[in-house]
């Protein structure tokens, strides 16, 4: 299994360049479900939830070409028919995300049979109110064996009104609503960017959607759908990531080809902190050479602070001045990198939902365990301000939804190595 090694202390500086989302890619992948025609997306970062997503819908009869390296990253895929509706127990273990394809298979099919996702290492994660959804559109569910199995003749449009907040269950009704004879109404959806960026791929592909980025969508269905091309907007929680890698290491970094209109809660959480920004265009740049001072900070939905910058959030409180708590509203249990963190000397307490971070502590280098994707980012960040070097175990979690973070970091001046290879000693100078 590959291990990462940091050699912590060196300040980020320069450019480094922001990948497309893999959390709006997955989605309009299982959109391409949709429709008979070629569906061609661009931008789509080169994470193994896209290969993972790929081998999901080729094993249904579609066809599927990851452009990686050809212009734009663009990716076709195409849908003439689906022998087999379903989602295996063995691709959905592997990544929950794939119970994405549960609304477009039964709108397009009429049946889907997919696994139940089981727990994940940040929490319960239920899918049932996807499959609520799913009922109010007249789908009859069957659930057993760890399956859940929908069937309509075709999905009736109705009213959804969401009992919680939820991404990707707000994703899945609202493929399911485009296919369904007459107007969906959906309420208290999910309002993230990704969300967004899927409704305008469907609108391009002739869907009828009103509202995305809202609480409320209007969907009236159609019967059917075209191919189409859309560019995936630029991840926003790698951005936020290396944001606050540049401001940890007292760095100065241009963050480009971001959506600063995405960052909001977490540059002005960086600007409470004391950290410098400057937004321009599609790029941030930021300037960690102040100290850093305590701020609380509670993770909400968009547009409030994203539960997937959490983990990184608590590695920079480790090194401000004074206690900041950290909130976590949305899952459960993640708090798994702050107990590798205290490993690191990081000074934090956890108290159910919240983890007091006291500071400013200097991190010193540990062996230690990522035990999923943002953890793993988290532990990254703190290795680069670590003292000595930091081998991080597992970082199979991290090249999910991170495209070549190693070198992307290794361009900006961190000493980072992808093990199996010791760093390589410094060249003796010929006598
Ligand atoms: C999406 O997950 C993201 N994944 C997650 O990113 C992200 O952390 C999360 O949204 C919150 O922003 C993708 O987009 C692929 P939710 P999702 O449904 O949709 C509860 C990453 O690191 N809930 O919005 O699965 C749920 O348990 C990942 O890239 C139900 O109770 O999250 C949670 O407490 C991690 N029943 C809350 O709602 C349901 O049917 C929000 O979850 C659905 C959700």
């Amino acid at each position: 299994m590959d291990k990462f090694v940091i050699r912590g202390g060196e300040p980020l500086l320069g450019t480094v360049h922001i990948s497309g989302a893999k959390n709006a890619a997955l989605p309009c992948m299982a959109a391409a479900l949709l429709t008979d025609q070629p569906v061609i997306l661009e931008n789509v970062p080169q994470v193994r939830d896209i290969q993972t997503t790929r081998n999901l819908l080729a094993a249904m009869g579609a066809e599927v070409e990851l452009g990686y390296g050809r212009a734009h990253h663009r990716t076709s895929i195409h849908c003439a028919s689906l022998n087999s509706p379903e989602a295996s127990y063995e691709l959905v273990k592997t990544m929950r995300a794939s119970t994405l394809v549960l609304g477009p298979l039964v709108a397009r099919c009429g049946r889907a049979r997919v696994s139940l996702p089981g727990g994940c290492a940040i929490g319960a994660r239920p899918i049932d109110l996807h499959i609520k959804g799913l009922e109010r559109l007249g789908a009859k569910i069957n659930q057993e064996h760890g399956y859940v199995e929908a069937t309509a003749a075709r999905l009736k449009g109705g009213e959804v009104v969401f009992d919680k907040i939820t991404v990707t269950g707000t994703e899945d009704l609202l493929m399911a609503a485009t296919l369904a004879d007459g107007e969906t109404i959906l309420e208290n959806c999910a309002r993230e960017p990704e969300v967004g960026d899927l409704a305008d791929l469907l609108n391009k592909m002739g869907a009828r959607i009103e509202g995305a980025g809202t609480p409320t969508i209007r969907v009236k269905g159609v019967a059917k759908l075209n191919g189409a091309r859309h560019r995936i907007i630029p991840d926003r929680i790698e951005a936020g990531t290396f944001l606050i890698a540049g401001a940890m290491t007292g760095g100065d970094l241009n963050i480009a080809g971001c959506d600063p209109t995405h960052l909001q809660a977490v540059i002005s959480k960086l600007h409470e902190v004391g950290v410098k920004t400057r937004s321009n265009g599609d790029s941030v740049r930021v300037m960690g050479d102040n100290p850093f001072s305590a701020a609380d900070m509670g993770t909400e939905e968009f547009p409030g602070f994203p539960t997937d910058c959490q983990a990184q959030f608590i590695a920079l409180a480790t090194q401000a001045e004074g206690t900041s708590i950290i909130t976590e509203n949305i899952f459960e249990n993640r708090f798994m990198h702050a107990l590798e963190m205290v490993r690191m000397g990081g000074n934090i307490k956890i108290e159910g939902r919240r983890a007091i971070v006291r500071g400013k502590t200097p991190l010193s280098a540990a062996a230690v365990l990522a035990s999923d994707l943002r953890a793993s980012a988290s532990l990254v960040l703190a290795a680069l301000v670590a003292d000595g070097e930091t081998i991080i175990d597992r970082v199979y979690h991290i090249d999910r939804g991170y495209e070549r973070i190693e070198e992307k970091l290794k361009d900006v001046g961190a000493q980072i190595k992808r093990i199996g290879e010791m760093f390589p000693k410094k060249a003796v100078a010929a006598k």
